[in-house]
């Protein structure tokens, strides 16, 4: 099966939740398990919350684009801002890196895209923005 979907969102903090349950509708398509389908969720859900607030550094006027790809048993999430993007992307996505400790960011967004996804590939331009792809076999048992 190929399918694939685009959806473009302002980034107010209230769309991180649409955005999750947008991403879940459209891989529901693959009859994954219960467990995938909250990886998916969850980390969704951690890179349009970085778009937002570090991307677009809490800008409610500016615009997230999610796009999803089903290739067979393979998702393909891609999330993208054309925000502040990243200097230093090796230091971004080391475990406990956060350059917002006073929004008591834990610093661990990557990290967990990184456990729920098998693979997130960062590309990223300071002042251009950041793409994030991520990519996920869906085996269907929960
Ligand atoms: N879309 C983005 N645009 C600009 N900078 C980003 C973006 N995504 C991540 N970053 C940078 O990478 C750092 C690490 O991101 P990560 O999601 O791992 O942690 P965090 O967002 O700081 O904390 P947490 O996700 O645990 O709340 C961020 O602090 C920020 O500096
Ligand atoms: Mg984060």
């Amino acid at each position: 099966m190929h399918n694939e979907m685009e959806i473009r969102f302002l980034s107010l903090s209230g769309n991180e939740g649409f955005a999750r349950a947008a991403a879940a509708a459209f891989a529901s398509q693959m009859d994954p398990g219960i467990e995938e389908l909250s990886d998916i969720r969850t980390a969704v859900s951690e890179a349009v919350t970085n778009a937002i607030i570090h991307g677009y550094e809490q800008q409610t006027d500016r615009i997230v684009v999610l796009q999803m790809e089903i290739d067979n048993d393979m998702l393909t999430v891609v999330v993208k801002d054309d925000g502040c993007g990243i200097g230093d992307i090796e230091l971004a996505r080391k475990p406990f890196f956060t350059s917002k400790p006073e929004l008591e960011r834990s610093g661990m967004g990557f990290s967990v895209m990184e456990a729920f996804m098998d693979s997130v590939d960062v590309r990223s331009e300071v002042h251009v923005g950041t793409t994030v792809t991520m990519r996920k076999r869906i085996m269907h048992a929960n």
